[in-house]
C-alpha cells in the first residue's frame, strides 16, 4: 500500500493507474477506523480498480470549542487496517498541503446545511464541502464513498458533484452498527461504560419511530412521533435531545406527514461533553 503525504505524489500515483486503465475508488475520512470506516473501503475495493484512502482531520469543520485538539487518531492502526482491506494507497496530508497559506475559497452548499445539524454546527458543512471538493480535485475519482450515518453530509456531497459537475459517483454506504444497535463512530471512543449503555437511547428512539411507521395502516403525524420518542429522553441522565427530525431525503425538509423517501435523523449531546448522531429510512 503506497502512502503519501503530497498532493503531487498522490496526482501522480493515480495519474500512472490511469495510464493502465483502473478506475479509481476516493473513501474520505478523518481516521481512527472502525468498521464502518472498512465497510466504505471494501465496498470501493469491491467496485473501484484501486482504492485511495484519504485521512485528513480536517481543522475548517470543527467550531471554535470542538474536539479538533483531541480528535482520536491511530495513523499506524489505521494504515494496518487499510492495507487489511486491500487498499491501494492512503494520502495523508497535513493540513498546510491542504490549506495553503491565503486561500480563500469556501464550497457551501446552504440551503441543505442550515437545518439538523447545520442549527448547532455553523459552518461545519461548508468546511465539509471544501474539504472534499479540494480531495475530488487533487485525486480525481470515479466513485467516492460515504456512510449514511452522515445522512446531510452525504446529501450535501451529493448537491456539490452534481452542481459543480464532478463526473463522480456519490456511493451512499449503509450504517454499520454494533451488536445493540449503536452506530459506529470515531466519538464513541469518548464514552465511558455507563454512557456506552445510555446512548442507546438514540438508536431506540428511531426505532421505535420506524417501528410506528411500519404498523401503521394510515397517514401518520410527525408531530405525535416525535413527541412519542423524544419523551424516551426524559428518563436518560446523560443523554439530551438536539434534534430528532423527519426530513425527505432529498430536500431535507421537514414533513409534517410521513410520506415518500424520508428519513428519521437525530442527535444527541452526551454530558455536554460529546456528540453523537443517527439516522433511520423509514420506507422498506
Ligand atoms: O465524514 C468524515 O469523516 C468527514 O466529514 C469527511 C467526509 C472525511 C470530510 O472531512
Amino acid at each position: 500500500m503506497i502512502i503519501s503525504r503530497s498532493i503531487e505524489e498522490i496526482r501522480e500515483v493515480v495519474a500512472n493507474w490511469r495510464l493502465e486503465g483502473c478506475d479509481i475508488g476516493l473513501v474520505p475520512t478523518m481516521g481512527y477506523f472502525h468498521d464502518g470506516h472498512l465497510e466504505l473501503m471494501r465496498t470501493s475495493v469491491h467496485r473501484a480498480d484501486k482504492t485511495v484512502v484519504s485521512l485528513f482531520v480536517n481543522p475548517t469543520q470543527f467550531g471554535p470549542g470542538e474536539d479538533l485538539d483531541v480528535y482520536p487518531r491511530d495513523f499506524d492502526g489505521d494504515c494496518a487496517k487499510a492495507r487489511q482491506v486491500g487498499v491501494d494507497a492512503m494520502f495523508c496530508p497535513g493540513p498546510q498541503e491542504i490549506y495553503q497559506s491565503g486561500y480563500k475559497t469556501e464550497v457551501s452548499v446552504a440551503s441543505l446545511a442550515a437545518g439538523l445539524c447545520g442549527v448547532d454546527r455553523p459552518g461545519h458543512f461548508t468546511g465539509v464541502a471544501t474539504v472534499v471538493t479540494k480531495l475530488f480535485n487533487i485525486v480525481l475519482p470515479d466513485y467516492a464513498f460515504f456512510g449514511d450515518k452522515d445522512f446531510q453530509q452525504l446529501r450535501i456531497i451529493q448537491q456539490l458533484t452534481q452542481d459543480l459537475n464532478f463526473a463522480i459517483s456519490i456511493v451512499g454506504v449503509p450504517i454499520v452498527r454494533e451488536d445493540d444497535g449503536l452506530a459506529m463512530s470515531s466519538r464513541n471512543a469518548y464514552l465511558s461504560e455507563s454512557e456506552r449503555q445510555e446512548v442507546l437511547v438514540l438508536y431506540k428512539a428511531l426505532q421505535l419511530i420506524r417501528q410506528r411507521v411500519f404498523e401503521s395502516k394510515g397517514t401518520i403525524d410527525t408531530d405525535d412521533l416525535i413527541k412519542t420518542a423524544a419523551a424516551l429522553f426524559d428518563k436518560n441522565n446523560s443523554c439530551s435531545l438536539e434534534y430528532l427530525s423527519i426530513v425527505d431525503e432529498q430536500s431535507l425538509q421537514g414533513l409534517s406527514k410521513v410520506w415518500g423517501r424520508c428519513r428519521a435523523l437525530g442527535a444527541i449531546r452526551v454530558n455536554q461533553r460529546i456528540r453523537l448522531i443517527d439516522n433511520m429510512a423509514l420506507y422498506r
